[in-house]
């Protein structure tokens, strides 16, 4: 299937592992010329050869920390520079800090808040003047959580942030249609990047048990028994930045192996 978005130009933060990683692998690998962003310099450089051998093309970096603003500026005046047309833009950073209610104090929440929510808002602001310049119409992906859903046991802080991240998807999905802006969100479920790898390492040594039995224990409750792969996540975050995905906005999408099973 041509997703047609072939000699676009796609900017994809968060993108030196796991699901920013692959989703930028996958836009390469449809033609797409793709910038990526993420915090280490020597994971950047690493990941930007590694797409170039992946899509055959010249992939461009710039590391900046989306929790500082003052990061977000300079990307954003390397952007006018590199990008005078930005197409897709994909947000990819995020995640969960495993605590209970009465063990998070303000700065606990105020971080978790910078990191999930605060972070995809200065990346939007960031891009917004170059995807209104988008030829065929930009598109915005940004990656929710399950959680968001069904909210986790022990997962307050992230089960409320990504929860604002629908809330913000389905808001500038409607104001951005004055600019031809699609703006998406994937919800992933379990999936088997650093961020589940360091945890479950953590949890077993904290259990005296394999890492591998905390991945089988945390896998029981989701229908298909099993962890995502970080590619099945990024395949529907490339779906929704084509134009296959033409009619879709303001939607937040499950692609969690059937774990958060609401009816609305
Ligand atoms: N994996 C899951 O089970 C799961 C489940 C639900 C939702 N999600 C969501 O999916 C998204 C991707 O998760 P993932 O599992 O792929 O994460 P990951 O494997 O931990 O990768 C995160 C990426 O973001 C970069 N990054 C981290 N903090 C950053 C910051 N402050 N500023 C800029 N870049 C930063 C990392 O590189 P540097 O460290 O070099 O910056 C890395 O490239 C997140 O929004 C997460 O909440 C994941």
């Amino acid at each position: 299937m041509d997703l047609g978005i072939k000699g676009e130009t796609a900017l994809v933060v968060g993108a030196s592992e796991g699901i920013g990683y692959e989703s930028a692998k996958a836009l390469a690998e449809e033609g797409a010329e793709v910038l990526i962003c993420s915090r280490n310099p020597e994971k950047l450089k690493q990941a930007a050869e590694r797409l170039e051998q992946a899509g055959g093309c010249k992939v461009r970096s710039f590391a900046a920390d989306v929790t500082r603003a003052e990061d977000i500026e300079q990307l954003m005046r390397w952007l006018e520079n590199e990008a005078p047309q930005l197409d897709v833009l994909v947000s990819a950073v995020g995640g969960s800090r495993r605590a209970a209610f009465e063990e998070l104090d303000d700065a606990a929440w105020l971080a978790n808040y910078e990191f999930n929510l605060l972070g995809t808002v200065r990346v939007v602001r960031a891009a917004l003047e170059l995807l209104k310049h988008s030829r065929a119409g930009g598109r915005i992906v940004i990656l929710g959580a399950a959680g968001a859903r069904m909210p986790y046991e022990n997962q307050v802080v992230s089960n409320v942030h990504k929860a604002g991240l629908i809330a913000l998807v389905k808001t500038l999905g409607a104001e951005f249609q004055k600019y031809n802006i699609r703006v998406n969100s994937v919800s992933p479920g379990r999936t088997l990047t650093s961020l589940w790898t360091t945890r479950a390492a953590r949890l077993a040594e904290e259990r005296g048990v394999g890492a591998e039995d905390i991945i089988k224990e945390f896998s029981h409750e989701i229908p298909m028994k099993r962890f995502g792969r970080p590619e099945e996540i990024a395949a529907m975050v490339v779906f929704l930045a084509s134009h296959k995905a033409s009619y879709v906005t303001c939607q937040s999408i499950l692609v969690d192996g059937g774990i958060a099973r609401g009816l609305i």
